[in-house]
């Protein structure tokens, strides 16, 4: 049997594909970025076929570049932006609206309506999130009712739903499987966490035709075979989960109480709760962590939605640096004592604020504030917005939380991978692969396969790189945090 896995990560701003071994080790990386759409103040969209003409080269130039073949790979592991809703055409395979991005907030007013109506409580006990645009269902209403004829087409049947996952998995299987896993299921706001069933109750109060939907499946199963047209030959699809929590199988978080961070477009904390779905009384969301052989592990999330995407924008947006890279030495110049707040609320707070409407703000600026400090106030943000989540998570589960273990693109920065630890007042570990997402998604794949025995086998591939623990006296880091509350609480005017 061919031993090769193939993870495809298709993330919010880039799409990769990464070859791994029977031992897990990376072999081959191919990466592709594209365009971002914001049409509108709070709108993010992406068009579908940048997402899917990217997936399908980086998937050939990986495995060409491995010197591979499609029969070289034994399964294929999907994990995705989550959220992030599309709707095509069953006949066609066409998308009839751009992808929606979890980040767009357009849904504001209708979820504001939801929430006036009482209907959050049945809604958090049932999916386990909160009312916010964040989620697919309302982005979907959006669709249906906006793009002209949609809805009638819908409950004709003729039309599809899905995050990026089943898109994906719809294309490469060239049009025959409608499938999602629990993961990305549980993200859509119409998905019952305990039941693991799509909520007829709540299709009907949102308005949305069942048809719509696809089936829902474990975290490993047979998902399908990729069209022999598209890589040479068929490959098996052998496991499909949403970025975050392949984020956690990547990092070995597999026991209750264990809790990864992950750093990329937004960051995304996530603890497994085992087979508890912990409800939050600080605003995080209790949500599918993976689910195999039928059995759903749980997890408890706070998710930010701009974490290096502040850096992309100080790059992009503003051109005070050329590559994210240097951000490093800038902040090493500075230090953490300029004063200098930047809130990235570019498209309002997630977790523990949910506020649609904040928008963001540099505070503390002096004469002598420069391009330095800037930058340094945009990682510091990123560690002041895990430290909230830090904060409830801890509330949450009424436990101290001891270590953290980071991954993602942000975390290749020592400076701030330290801010973190001494923002936190806590150790955090970086593991020897930070590429924990795609991972995690060919680990899972590998464990359909049966390359991998177990959940227990995977832990011991797990290694961390460095330790980095806090080196900052308590008060002076209460101080700073203080100073990132006193921030927040401007930029939303409370
Ligand atoms: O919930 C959104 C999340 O899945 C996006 O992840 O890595 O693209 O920031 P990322």
């Amino acid at each position: 049997m061919p031993d090769y896995l193939l993870a495809i990560d298709q993330g919010t701003t880039s799409s990769r594909a990464m070859i791994f071994d029977e031992h897990c080790r990376p072999l081959q990386t191919a990466q592709q970025e594209f365009a971002q759409h914001f049409p509108q103040d709070g709108w993010v969209e992406h068009d579908p076929e940048d997402i899917w003409q990217s997936v399908v080269s980086v998937v050939r130039n990986a495995l060409q570049q491995a010197g591979l073949a499609a029969t070289d790979i034994c399964g294929i592991g999907i994990t995705n932006q989550r959220e992030t809703t599309l709707v095509w055409n069953a006949e066609t395979g066409q998308a009839i609206y751009p992808a929606i991005v979890w980040q767009d907030r357009r849904t504001a007013a209708y979820c504001d309506q939801l929430r006036e109506q009482g209907h959050e409580a049945l809604i958090s006990e049932r999916t386990g999130l909160l009312i916010d645009p964040y989620f697919s269902a309302t982005k979907l209403r959006w669709i249906l009712d906006q793009v002209p004829g949609a809805r009638q087409q819908a409950e004709q049947g003729q039309l599809r739903f899905g995050t990026v996952d089943s898109f994906l998995l719809w294309r490469l299987t060239g049009g025959r499987v409608h499938r999602t896993d629990a993961t990305n299921a549980s993200r859509t706001l119409l998905f019952n966490i305990h039941t693991q069933q799509w909520d007829q109750q709540l299709l009907e109060l949102m308005d949305i035709p069942a048809s719509l939907l696809p089936e829902v499946l474990d975290n490993t199963a047979e998902f399908g075979h990729t069209d022999p047209s598209l890589f040479g030959a068929p490959i098996p699809v052998a496991a499909m989960a949403g970025d975050q929590q392949a984020a956690l199988v990547g990092q070995a978080c597999f026991s209750p109480g264990s809790v990864k961070s992950t750093y990329g477009t937004g960051c995304f904390m996530v603890m497994n709760t085992g087979d508890t779905p912990v409800r939050s009384a600080h605003r995080l969301l209790t949500t599918v962590a993976y689910r195999l052989d039928g059995k759903p592990t749980y997890a408890l999330e706070g998710s930010i939605f701009v974490a290096g995407a502040a850096i992309q924008w100080l790059r992009d947006g503003l051109r005070l640096i050329s590559h994210a890279d240097e951000t490093e030495a800038l902040a090493e110049q500075v230090g953490d004592q300029s004063g200098v707040y930047l809130v990235p609320a570019f498209t309002g707070l997630g977790a523990p604020y949910w506020d649609p409407k904040a928008r963001g703000a540099i505070l503390g600026l002096t004469r002598d504030t420069g391009i330095a400090e800037i930058v340094t106030a945009g990682l510091q943000s990123v560690c002041f917005q895990t430290r909230d989540l830090l904060e409830a998570m801890q509330a949450d589960g009424n436990m101290a939380i001891t270590s953290l273990r980071v991954d993602g693109g942000m975390v290749v920065n020592n400076w701030m991978v330290q801010a973190l630890a001494n923002t936190l007042g806590v150790a955090v570990e970086r593991p020897r692969i930070t590429e924990t997402t795609a991972l995690g998604a060919a680990c899972l794949a590998g464990l359909q396969r049966g390359l991998f025995g177990s959940l227990q086998e995977l832990a011991g591939h797990w290694g961390r790189e460095r330790s980095f623990a806090p080196l900052m006296p308590e008060q002076r880091r209460l101080q700073l945090y203080q100073g990132w509350l006193d921030a927040v609480r401007r930029v939303r005017g409370t």
